[in-house]
């Protein structure tokens, strides 16, 4: 299935309505799409980014759909696999075809899936390549999501090609983003779950597109975007440094004792009118505590001692976490023991990537007793105190 998005610009990806798990890491409850996009130029013909190696028939089907005789150029903007996988058979069935990318991604796709160097054409940050009627620009935009990615611009039509970026996890037969709260969720994963990290990078890239002339972003996830504004502002909102006065806690309990304390801490936050969104770790699904990541101020880890440290489980949140880096200024850490332990070094330990203030943690012997109640009220207290 092919679809036309501007004159001789063609949707020539596949959905993939069944994927429920990437990377085998990141959940996918609304599947994805591996969006390649076929440009058809008076003189030369480009498509960019391909699809994952599992879907590449139907890409080739999309493309004798198209009635191509030839590709001049494979764009490759980003080396991984759900968008590069496809390349070697597309070399194979157009063996004149020139897979066109940066030094660092020609690099990766040699290392990765073994593209012999002749069949590449390396560009640089700014150069630009003509296909007769059509201009494409290459922006070379590290660390969205890996040290090599590349965004494409086509200077005519105004489209922005960014592969990942502004890309959203969302099977959908709607080309565009028409369901915006919809689309607006899955993107909001996305960004918790791929680009979070990269913060940094993400402000720079954002400014260096304010001097481009976007009428429409065309990733290569999810619905394509022709009212831009729509996620440029998202990712604006995202990146900044406003955290919102939101708690997060994320928690495990064995035998109840710390599940005491997390009902009690919830109710302490309400009273004090503070959002608190708690996660139960057995049963989360990990992107939407990654999602809550993205606003939130405060995180509350709560914790049952096991073998003299946290929960695995809670661990997992907190070594996920940190490896996020999201924008939290405030940590505490509730739970129980029976014994002894170490939970609250552990827990420190492994928060060294966030720039986080510890509020005084509340960490017990056996079930909440009088004080402990007083000491979790105490640290909403505290709460309050700092998100204000
Ligand atoms: Fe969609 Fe980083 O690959």
């Amino acid at each position: 299935m092919i679809r036309e998005i501007k004159k001789n610009i063609f949707a020539v990806g596949v959905i993939d309505w069944d994927r429920r798990l990437f990377d085998e890491l990141i959940p996918l409850p609304d599947g994805t799409t591996y969006n390649s996009y076929l440009i058809k130029g008076s003189e030369k013909t480009a498509l960019i980014d391909a699809v994952d190696p599992t879907k590449e028939k139907e890409l080739l089907e999309n493309l004798d759909e198209a009635g191509l005789d030839k590709i001049d150029y494979i764009i490759a903007n980003h080396a991984e696999q759900d968008h590069s996988g496809a390349i070697p058979a597309l070399l194979k069935r157009f063996p004149k075809a020139r897979v066109l990318t940066n030094q660092k991604c020609k690099d990766m796709l040699m290392d990765l899936l073994l593209i012999p160097s002749e069949r590449f054409l390396t560009v640089n940050d700014g150069e630009k390549i003509s296909l007769g009627d059509k201009t494409l620009e290459f922006i070379i935009a590290p660390w969205v999501h890996w040290p090599e990615t590349m965004l494409t611009y086509l200077r005519e039509d105004k489209i922005l090609f960014p592969c990942d970026f502004f890309g959203s996890h969302l099977a959908t037969s709607e080309l565009y983003a028409v369901d915006e709260s919809k689309v607006y969720g899955c993107a909001k994963r996305y960004y918790a779950e791929i680009m979070m990290p990269f913060r940094s990078y993400i402000k720079k890239h954002l400014e260096k597109l304010s001097s481009y002339d976007i009428e429409m972003i065309a990733p290569s996830h999810g619905p394509v975007y022709n009212k831009p504004e729509f996620i440029l502002n998202a990712y604006k909102d995202w990146i900044s440094d406003n955290a919102k006065p939101e708690v997060i806690l994320p928690f495990i309990s064995m035998h109840d004792s710390t599940k005491k304390m997390v009902d009690y801490l919830i109710s302490a936050l309400i009273k004090r009118n503070i959002k608190v969104i708690p996660f139960n770790l057995t049963k989360t699904d990990v992107g939407e505590l990654a999602m809550s990541l993205v606003d939130a101020s405060t995180m509350v880890i709560a914790s049952p001692t096991v073998l003299g440290g946290p929960h695995p489980q809670v661990l997992y949140a907190v070594y996920l976490a940190n490896l996020l880096r999201p924008k939290l200024k405030y940590v505490s850490v509730i739970g129980s023991y029976g014994w002894g332990g170490k939970m609250l070094d552990i827990i420190k330990e492994m928060t060294g990537n966030l720039k986080i203030e510890l509020i005084e943690p509340v960490i017990i012997k056996g079930y909440p007793k009088e004080d402990d109640f007083e000491m979790l009220d105490k640290l909403a207290d505290n709460i309050l105190l700092k998100i204000n």
